[in-house]
């Protein structure tokens, strides 16, 4: 139980990457607050975790949501260690030729206000609490906040913002709390939404052939399961082991980047090698 006696918040933390992060945290002995917009998978995750976990229905686009999941955690739980930026909708790769004229500049405005601004509220939210139990934050990039074609110019200009605001966060709020950040690839399990704005409001990753895109990307070979994603998210927050980190962006993602020009390496060099019984 690598995370006995801390005490995490969770934006997003009802669905997909947020309730693995939850369910895991919870597993190590962490004590979670939970903000998100759906009633239905906040009273799950109180039906799976009953008092170990506090969860406020909300929206991160709001500063008082953010300030209520922070009041409700310290006054459940005593205190906050980890805040985790999570909770995130997608472009569906829209291309800016694809957005049409009348709705662009409210879909910009979705998008940055959800997975930039939704971020930043929750550490403002947050900052007295943190300051006081010398605690750390975590935001959930993206493959994204690094490469083209992880999604449209909205999402990959958001997440880059989101690496930049880690980077100057950690710089402003250092050494009393350390900001990092993960950047998972895909992640299967996800129910990840589109902007309402272009009409995806109901539209979910889970309908995309995710997994067998990325089998011929990823130098890992597949894709990973969101709980296969938790571990770093438990390093991260975990007081013991992390005194040299702070803005740092874990790439998280498979392999992504190191494919360069080629497909993914499927191990046929080394299994024609190997099998022929062949030595080093
Ligand atoms: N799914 C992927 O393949 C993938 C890959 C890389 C990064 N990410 C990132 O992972 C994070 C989590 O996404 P996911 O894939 O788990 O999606 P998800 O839809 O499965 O979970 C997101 C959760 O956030 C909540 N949420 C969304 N907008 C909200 C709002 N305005 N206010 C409050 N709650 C809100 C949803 O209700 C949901 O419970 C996001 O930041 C996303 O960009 C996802």
């Amino acid at each position: 139980m690598r995370l006995n006696g801390e005490v995490a918040l969770v934006t997003g933390g009802a669905a997909g990457m947020g309730r693995a992060i939850v369910d895991r945290f919870v597993a190590e002995g962490a004590r979670v607050a939970v903000l998100d917009r759906s009633a239905a998978g906040l009273d799950a995750l109180r039906e799976a975790h009953g008092d170990s976990i506090v969860g406020v229905e909300g929206d991160v686009r709001e500063l008082e949501s953010h300030k209520e999941a922070v009041a409700q955690c310290v006054e459940t739980f005593g205190k906050l260690d980890t805040l985790v930026g999570n909770a995130g909708v997608w472009d569906y790769s829209t291309a800016l030729v694809d957005i049409p004229e009348d709705r662009i500049v409210e879909a910009f405005d979705e998008m940055f206000s959800i997975n930039v601004k939704g971020y930043l509220l929750g550490v403002k939210a947050g900052l007295e609490a943190l300051y006081a139990s010398k605690g750390n934050v975590i935001f959930t990039v993206s493959n994204a906040g690094f490469y083209t074609a992880g999604g449209g110019a909205l999402y990959t200009g958001a997440k880059h913002a989101v690496v930049g605001m880690i980077k100057q966060l950690a710089y402003e709020l250092g050494p009393h709390i350390r900001v990092n950040g993960i950047a998972p690839g895909g992640i299967g399990g996800s129910d990840l939404r589109g902007l309402r704005t272009l009409g995806l409001a109901d539209t979910s990753i889970s309908t995309v052939p995710l997994g067998e895109m990325l089998t011929d990307i990823l130098p890992t070979g597949r894709m990973a399961t969101a709980e296969e994603y938790t571990g770093a998210y438990v390093f991260f927050a975990t007081r013991a082991e992390i005194q040299p980190l702070t803005g740092s962006v874990l790439n998280y993602d498979g392999g992504m980047g190191v494919r360069g020009f080629t497909e993914a390496n499927r191990g046929d060099l080394l299994d024609q090698h190997f099998k022929m019984g062949a030595t080093a």
